[in-house]
């Protein structure tokens, strides 16, 4: 949820800050702009839309500053304008901020300072904690270290979370950073080094970089860097090699990165998986989880604590750990979760599902669980995330980036994950060593049987060119299938903005199929043994309704002529693995249905990647 990227080197900033942006404008991109420092001054360009309006800009006004910080917007306070753009001046024309993040009592602290004199060109929060450091700055003229204190004052008084760059006219090679809940750190370049929200900024320019803790603040200068707590104490500052490429961050031949995450599902699946299962292949081993064995033998109850695709993720998580494992579990919405008093029962563990690691609900919801004293486990693709440094154990997803502001690969390897872990908690339980294997040759199977289904990509946008019209869609399935429907509904809907609900297809009768018109496509995702019957039985309710019917379907299940309009077909599988093969197809449909309707399916209307505010 926005993005910020600071530069301080002996290149001149403009060029890197810009690529930054491009990299990240899936975090908002709602608007954007950079300040340079520019002798006692800054320059600064604003441009609402995408990155590329103000990389024209900047074409144009060709700023040779070597120091600048720069933000890509999605709006929480204040329309899409360019006053609202970051960064913000202080009204005396000395503070430079770029901040993510929402100020609390930004309103109290707003009104202290219009009292004082001061005056706001836009309706953020961020303008006043960037007046808020210029009070403080100069009520400290003459002392050391002015522009730190200043910063540390200011934040101080601040509730909320913040990841912040600040620039101070006065000091032509100082740039701060800090952090409180909205990620930062700082890479560290030949010559170069960058502060930036996400390492996506400056992959392919530094290797190593150190990742900020909470309430620490980064001092970036000509000659290096330092870590400090809020209080001003040195901290430990530990530097680690990013492990991105520039392939990872960019698109190559892809037409978009949604595209080119759905086609990474066979590589993102291996990586998930790969070295996790244990020497007899009966098991999986989650290194993560290793010291926790005797709470995991112990278990009552698993709570997944996620949001959106995650959850759904976690939904069917659910149907596969109670079945392999009998351990009940309980999925909630993160943000449900951390506001209710739910009841301890025993030996709770707590799963926090996120792709980013920086989802604001699923990280209170996580600080909720420890507080009440439960082990909290992390599912997330966010190498050093917040959600990583919290939780007692995790484990990670390995997929790579995930760009896309629709979630494909993660959700996959989430659900893959689950199944890993249903299968270790299952051989701790009653699931005998032929079952172990035979789960575990499953997941093994899964990148091959993915990599067949994407061979289909043509068949799928065909059939979405074939529904593209219709405005109103249902996606059903029963079992670990209903997840999927779910997924498959919210995928259509944040890039498509047609309307889509998913169901249990049982539910059908319990009220939605009121909406069957021929207007109404139903898309179903068939199970196979015992319930596809059941499944193929709701189909011919919606046929005879005049619904036109979508089935994806196993190969071994034969379904009637008159009972779908239309039939893309998944390898049989295992169960346990066919959520994973049922929602590659909602996907491909998904994403087709999207581009056919001309659509930009990276940057859907109204979100951003990673929400990092309630
Ligand atoms: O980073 P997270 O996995 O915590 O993100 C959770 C949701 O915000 C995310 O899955 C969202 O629903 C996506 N737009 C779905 O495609």
């Amino acid at each position: 949820m926005c993005g910020i990227v600071g530069y301080l080197g002996d290149r001149i900033a403009r060029e890197a800050l810009i690529d930054g942006l491009r990299r990240l404008e899936y975090r908002g991109y709602d608007s954007a702009g950079a300040a340079f420092h520019d002798g006692d001054r800054f320059s600064v360009a604003r441009e609402t839309g995408r990155v590329e309006n103000l990389a024209g800009a900047l074409r144009e006004s060709d700023p040779q500053s070597t120091l600048g910080i720069a933000h890509t917007r999605w709006a929480t306070h204040g329309a899409v304008t360019v006053a609202n753009t970051h960064p913000h001046l202080s009204h005396d024309g000395k503070i430079a901020l770029v901040h993510n993040g929402v100020i609390e009592n930004f309103a109290d602290l707003k009104r202290f300072l219009m009292r004082k004199g001061v005056e706001f060109s836009s309706e953020t929060d961020s303008e006043v904690l960037c007046n808020l450091i210029a009070h403080h700055y100069a009520k400290l003229e003459g002392e050391e270290n002015r522009l730190l204190e200043a910063l540390r004052k200011a934040l101080a008084r601040c509730r909320g979370a913040y990841g912040i760059a600040v620039l101070c006219a006065d000091q032509p090679g100082l740039m701060l950073g800090a952090r409180r809940g909205s990620p930062l750190l700082v890479g560290l370049g030949e010559g170069e080094t960058f502060l930036a929200s996400d390492a996506s900024a400056f992959v392919g320019r530094v290797r190593d970089a150190v990742y900020l803790n909470d309430g620490e603040i980064a001092v970036l200068q000509e000659d290096g860097f330092r870590i400090l707590t809020m209080e001003g104490e040195d901290a430990q500052a530990v530097t680690q090699t990013i492990d991105q490429t520039v392939e990872d961050v960019e698109l190559g031949d892809f037409e978009s990165y949604m595209e080119k995450e759905i086609y990474e599902q066979p590589t993102a699946l291996e990586n998930s998986i790969l070295g996790r299962f244990g020497e007899d292949g009966t098991t999986a081993k989650l290194g993560g989880l290793e010291g926790h064995e005797d709470t995991l033998r112990q278990l009552d109850r698993i709570v997944f604590v996620a949001c959106g695709t995650a959850r759904h993720a976690c939904m069917v998580g659910e149907y596969l750990i109670e079945r392999l494992a009998r351990v009940p579990v309980e999925v909630e919405h993160a943000s449900e979760f951390r506001y209710r008093n739910s009841p301890k029962a025993g030996h709770t563990m707590v799963i926090a599902a996120s792709q980013s690691g920086e989802t604001l609900d699923t990280l209170e919801a996580v600080r909720e669980a420890r507080i009440k004293g439960l082990l909290t486990i992390g599912i997330t693709n966010g190498v050093g995330s917040s959600l990583a440094r919290e939780t007692d154990g995790g484990v990670y997803q390995r997929v790579g980036p995930e760009i896309g502001v629709a979630s494909t690969k993660a959700f996959t390897s989430q659900v893959a994950l689950c199944g890993m872990l249903g299968l270790a908690l299952g051989r701790m339980r009653g699931l005998s060593p032929m079952q172990g294997r035979e789960i575990a040759e499953a997941l093994q199977a899964l990148p091959a049987q993915v990599s067949s289904i994407l061979q289909h990509g043509e068949a799928l946008r065909e059939l979405a060119q074939k529904y593209s019209e219709a405005e109103h869609l249902l996606f059903l399935g029963r079992q670990e299938l209903y997840p999927v429907a779910l997924e498959g509904a919210l995928k259509l809907k944040e890039i498509s903005y047609a309307h889509a609900e998913g169901y249990p297809a049982a539910e059908l009768k319990h009220g939605p199929i009121a909406l069957i018109n021929p207007e109404c496509p139903c898309i179903f995702v068939v199970e196979d043994g015992e319930l596809a019957g059941k499944t193929i039985a709701n189909m011919q309710e919606v046929k005879a309704r005049k619904g036109p019917v979508l089935a994806i379907a196993p190969e071994a299940v034969a379904i009637p002529d008159e009972a779908a309009d239309d039939i893309f077909r998944i390898p049989s599988s295992h169960d346990i693995t066919r959520p994973i093969l049922a929602t590659i197809p909602l996907q491909l449909f998904a994403y087709h249905f999207a581009r056919i309707r001309g659509l930009d399916v990276d940057k859907p209307r109204n979100l951003a990647k990673s929400v990092t505010v309630e």
